[in-house]
């Protein structure tokens, strides 16, 4: 029989999260189970259920809860972010509480450079119930109230005073969204609005949520945002009508159940577009996009926004299972395959919730094996891809802690995953932090962490291409740096050798190999 731990944390509003801890196999001895957890920092309840399987019985003795002790990660192994710097930005998503040990900040530092919020800027935690209620009774259907709760500035704060740059994720999605949202007076048990009130609801949900972060977070870098997740199914079609909290994990969602199908999709994109800062890059994120239907779908969708100058890039969820090794799902072809596909748009990808469970823990060596396969496939299209982002840090805080998907262990320690998808690839220079290195504050120094969105590498002054004037421009500001600026882009897309560490006079000899022919990439 198998015995489940899982938990379940309520945040101040009682909005409810959960996680798979840890799971035992038990043939009627007494088995030891151990796991991890962290307790959010605002208020709130946190729950852990011990269950077995099959409604056999089960009994619990020598329960225990202790501290952790202070632990801190590996120091001497190369950081990812810096492993990767010539390719894509290579972040990771936490929560509040999985932010909460030190341990686990040290680990962010050191190895990525773009964070995902996971959980605080989805809808269910954006949106102000009694603030909408209150614009409804007032006659305001169509206008939505939307707040910032303390978990996500939490986060927010983290990334800020280490100028690590944010995905902004989700704005529209089936899930995680209250089904109140889509009804007439903002109550759940009302009638579905009509497809006039819920556009008049999503445009003023996504002017809130850029307004709210642009006026307490105008420092933080949030170069891409997922406009869209997870609006096609396996087979091509869109989901079903109905609200999430009918069916958490079924296939409804309310966005259907008001416009019938997912014509909703270019309104969202519309609408991101206008109120985003200039310079955003938008997505649509979804799983299982290697299904050849969804992977269809997907790019007939993209296009068409695409045409219209709606989206810039596809985002691959990439929540993959190797399970034994030899019988991984996806296979790493045909990830591949759905991978080539979405860059042939034209479109940017990212990765951006990468993690592949295994059947146990004694397979972590299968585990490395297809990782490093799936990061060589990724590697192919760099230059179609701006960022790899994991879903999490350590493997205990992870959605499938059971099934342990993550780069590292609950001690912090770097598993066989991460050894093979770093060999063999020389990292840059560490790029510095706040905790690493303080924030200067010249322009140069600064654009070594922030701000700065996909690169065009070699595209000094920024205008879309790459000639000579972009090499005189780097010697120029080499030079004299007050007399020739150059953008914060325009350092970033200097920096062709990847040092990380802003531009020097190799960057601006290789941009003139490069327009003459030399050199073909900047590899
Ligand atoms: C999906 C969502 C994420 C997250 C993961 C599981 O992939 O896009 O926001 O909820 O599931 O944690």
């Amino acid at each position: 029989n198998t015995v489940n731990i899982s938990m379940q944390k309520n945040d101040a509003e009682g909005n409810a999260s959960y996680s798979n801890l840890a799971k035992g196999v038990s043939q009627g001895d007494w088995v030891t189970i151990s796991t991890k957890f962290t307790l959010s920092q605002t208020e709130g309840s946190t729950y852990l259920y011990i269950e077995g399987s099959d409604g056999a019985d089960l009994y619990v003795d020598d329960f225990s809860i202790e501290a952790e002790p202070e632990t801190h990660p590996e120091s001497d192994i190369a950081g990812l972010k810096d492993v990767y710097a010539k390719y894509f930005k290579f972040g990771t998503a936490v929560t509040e509480s999985e932010l909460a040990p030190s341990a686990t900040k040290e680990l962010i530092l050191k190895h990525f450079n773009s964070i995902t919020l996971g959980n605080e800027l989805k809808p269910e935690n954006m949106l102000d119930k009694a603030g909408c209620i209150a614009n409804a009774e007032a006659g305001n259907e169509g206008e939505v109230s939307v707040k910032l709760n303390n978990s996500a500035r939490t986060v927010l704060n983290f990334a800020r005073d280490n100028n690590i740059s944010v995905r902004g994720h989700v704005l529209v999605w089936h899930s995680q969204t209250p089904g109140w949202f889509f009804k007439e007076n903002y109550d759940e048990n009302g009638d579905y609005v009509d497809k006039e009130t819920m556009l008049a609801r999503m445009e003023s949900y996504i002017k809130g949520v850029f307004e709210v972060l642009g006026e307490e977070y105008p420092d933080v870098d949030f170069y891409a945002w997922d406009v869209v997740n997870e609006a096609w199914l396996d087979d091509g079609q869109p989901r079903r009508p109905g609200t999430y909290e009918q069916a958490p994990q079924g296939n409804l969602s309310g966005w259907t159940a008001v416009f019938g199908d997912n014509s909703f999709i270019p309104y969202a994109f519309e609408y991101a577009r206008k109120y985003a800062p200039e310079g955003t890059k938008l997505y649509y994120n979804d799983f299982n996009e290697y299904m050849p239907q969804k992977t269809e779908a997907i790019i007939e969708m993209a296009n068409e926004l695409k045409e219209k100058g709606l989206i810039d890039g596809i985002g691959m969820q990439s929540h993959l299972d190797a399970r034994s090794g030899s019988d991984a799902f996806p296979s790493v072809s045909a990830y591949e395959k759905a991978l080539k596909a979405f860059t042939e748009t034209g479109l940017d990808v990212q990765i951006t919730e990468l993690d592949v469970t295994v059947n146990d823990n004694t397979l972590f060596d299968e585990q490395a094996k297809y990782y490093s396969d799936i990061m060589d496939a990724i590697v192919k299209y760099k230059d179609s891809v701006s960022a790899v982002i994991f879903w999490g840090v350590t493997d205990d805080s992870s959605w499938r802690a059971s099934q342990c998907p993550l780069l590292f262990d609950a001690d912090y320690k770097a598993k066989p995953a991460y050894y093979s998808i770093t060999d063999g690839i020389t990292p840059v220079e560490p790029t510095s932090t706040a905790t690493t290195q303080p924030k200067t504050t010249t322009a140069v120094s600064e654009t070594t962490t922030s701000s700065v969105t996909a690169k065009t590498l070699g595209d000094a002054n920024c205008d879309g291409s790459v000639d000579i004037s972009d090499a005189v421009l780097i010697k120029c500001y080499l030079i004299d740096n007050n007399k020739y600026p150059m953008s914060e882009q325009g350092v970033a897309n200097s920096d062709v050798q990847g040092s990380g560490n802003g531009v020097n006079a190799q960057d601006a000899v290789s941009v003139q190999k490069y327009v003459i022919g030399i050199i073909k990439n900047f590899d």
